[in-house]
């Protein structure tokens, strides 16, 4: 531990300690004296952190974050620091409607204005549930001050009936046992509660999981952090370590432009393939680095992931959950792993102070059946395909949950070849997809593929988790579990759908979905990495000529400053104007009195 006196000035003085200004100043040392701190505390010449809380009632996922607050500030306090805890504005994936993506950026600009306009000279960033992680990250790269995340953790295992019951992965299995008469209705809500024993976020690796692996993978959390569950003893200890560290980073200053390059990018990548990580990270890690100024592109996903294999035997691309994967080793044994393998930038700098190879050098997998090493991979050349074509200018396919069903239908061996070619059935939105996939005139069979649009950024607001549609109940009572599905919307990471998703630019833009029509023959080449409407051009070019984009209705202000500033998902669907902005801590912005 260094001296926590630095010979630096701190940007927290330039509010609690400026003679220069002594009517702001004694206005500052007045308000922030009446509630938590002392006049010497604020003048002491030590560094504040702000912590980014989270967790509330409103956000159970991050609930965890509330009794960790105690670990985190004793940490910082024991480091020399004087932690300052602020809320987030919530964003619950699960309860947020119209979506939790519309609040990602809400969250985003409200923590770039609360670390650039307070006096805060680091930040521990709280995360967990799907959105959180990305907000906290997009703002801190922003501001550029020093920052860490810790996660809440993944909730306890959930189990039914003897087997492994994980969050989301569950709903998508019982949806069909209820649409195949299986179960009833009561049943169905308890197998889903039963995923979901304790405080944390969800023991998948859907898109928690998986954003807090991206966290750690990029070299925002301690080594070790994202996996631990919520509970352990583990996640209290981590929070004290993650307190006493962001003193040190300040201290050295040391922020997210030193972290956040294009190579730690290409390690998120390739870490994301080897757990099975959720589709939502493209858009999240794009989200990021733009912030962060660092080039990324959505084929980048194929190019740098697709050929790495999963390592990771983890619901819903395998077996396990959150606990066997903290037992295993988490997200630093399957770095240790891609490491020995020579698949990982050794010399990406971390918020260790250290380059990630030497923060997981001594990391490896210590059970084989959850964490595999890269000699016996669970699936070789398991990340996304990016497709193109004339609905869409990118799509993306997540090859690692293909089913062996879907896999001998439309795959080729090695898992990446096959052209298939199909009546497509459009759906306007989820509603229409709810109302009319049992009707018989729609006629649809094995030979079909289901498209939704309307469901984009801006169309739906916010990009919502619909394109995993489950196919009529006629169809699944004949044994056929996936159709072939796509859409201009994203799909929960929990989903084992090999859905064609995140399609943009989207249709109420004027994406190539918005001219398709039921009954259009399809092609899926998937040598080629293109999905085409077999229609010919010039009748092509007549329904574009006669297509006027949907009425789009906002039910709240937020939605359409939103839907006027968001771009599409290949591009992180950031508000675009703030992806201009860059290090905004480096100017202080002026006093308001
Ligand atoms: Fe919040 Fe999954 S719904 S973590
Ligand atoms: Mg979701």
């Amino acid at each position: 531990m260094g001296d926590t006196r630095a010979n630096k000035r701190f940007r927290s003085q330039e509010w609690f300690d400026n003679p220069n200004n002594p009517g702001m100043t004694a206005l500052y040392l007045e308000r922030y004296q009446n509630s938590t701190f002392t006049r010497e505390e604020l003048t002491s010449e030590r560094p504040i952190i702000g912590i980014a809380q989270t967790g509330s009632d409103i956000s159970p996922c991050n609930k965890i974050h509330v009794f960790l607050m105690d670990r985190i500030k004793a940490g910082i306090r024991d480091a020399g620091g004087i932690p300052m805890e602020f809320p987030v504005h919530p964003i619950q994936e699960t309860g947020k409607r119209p979506t939790a993506a519309l609040d990602r950026n809400l969250a985003y600009l409200s923590l770039v204005e609360v670390l650039h306009g307070y006096p805060l000279d680091g930040v521990v960033l709280t995360t967990g549930c799907d959105k959180t992680t990305p907000a906290m990250l997009m703002g801190a790269a922003t501001v550029d001050l020093p920052a860490i995340t810790l996660n809440g953790g993944p909730m306890l295992d959930g189990w039914w009936q003897g087997r492994r019951a994980g969050s989301g992965t569950i709903v998508w299995e019982s949806r069909r046992l209820l649409a195949e008469g299986k179960i009833d209705y009561p049943e169905f809500i308890e197998r889903v509660c039963a995923s979901a024993p304790s405080l944390g976020h969800c023991n998948t690796m859907g898109t928690a999981s998986t954003m807090n692996a991206m966290a750690e993978a990029l070299g925002m959390s301690l080594p070790g952090c994202s996996a631990i569950p919520a509970p352990f003893r583990e996640r209290m200890s981590m929070a004290y370590q993650t307190g006493r560290r962001i003193v040190q980073m300040v201290l050295d200053d040391l922020k997210p432009s030193d972290i956040l390059t294009r190579e730690a990018f290409e390690n998120a990548i390739r870490v994301n393939t080897a757990i099975g990580g959720s589709t939502n990270a493209p858009p999240h890690l794009q989200a990021i680095a733009r912030h962060a100024g660092v080039e990324l592109d959505v084929r980048d996903w194929e190019t740098v992931g697709f050929d790495l294999p999963l390592l990771v035997n983890m619901q819903p691309a395998g077996e396990y959950l959150g606990e066997s994967f903290f037992h295993a080793g988490g997200v630093a044994a399957v770095m240790g792993e891609l490491q020995e393998a020579g698949l990982l930038h050794e010399g990406a700098m971390t918020v260790t102070g250290k380059p990630v190879g030497q923060n997981v050098a001594g990391w490896r997998s210590t059970d084989h059946k959850v964490i595999r090493p890269v000699t016996q991979p669970m699936r070789e050349k398991a990340g996304f395909l990016v497709l193109s074509g004339n609905l869409f200018d990118s799509a993306l396919m997540k090859t690692s949950v293909i089913s062996k069903d879907f896999h001998d239908r439309f795959l080729s061996d090695d898992g990446r070849e096959g052209i298939h070619e199909a009546r497509a059935v459009v759906f306007e939105g989820p509603e229409d997809y709810h109302d009319r996939i049992n009707d018989p005139a729609l006629a649809i069979d094995e030979h079909c593929m289901l498209f939704i649009r309307n469901v984009g950024c801006v169309g739906y607001p916010g990009s919502a988790e619909v394109v995993n549609m489950q196919p009529p109940d006629a169809v699944l009572k004949a044994g056929i579990s996936h159709l072939p599905t796509v859409g201009d919307g994203r799909q929960s990471g929990t989903s084992e759908s090999p859905s064609i998703l995140n399609a943009s630019p989207e249709a109420v833009v004027g994406g190539g979905l918005a001219f398709l029509q039921t009954g259009d023959r399809v092609r899926l080449d998937l040598n080629a990495r293109r999905l085409d409407a077999l229609v010919d051009e010039a009748e092509w070019q007549a329904r574009r000529d006669a297509w006027t984009p949907p009425e789009l209705v906002n039910q709240t202000p937020w939605q359409e400053i939103y839907r006027k500033t968001v771009g599409q998902l290949a591009q992180g669907g950031c508000i675009e104007l703030a992806t201009a902005y860059r290090r905004v801590a480096q100017s202080l912005p002026r006093d308001n009195h």
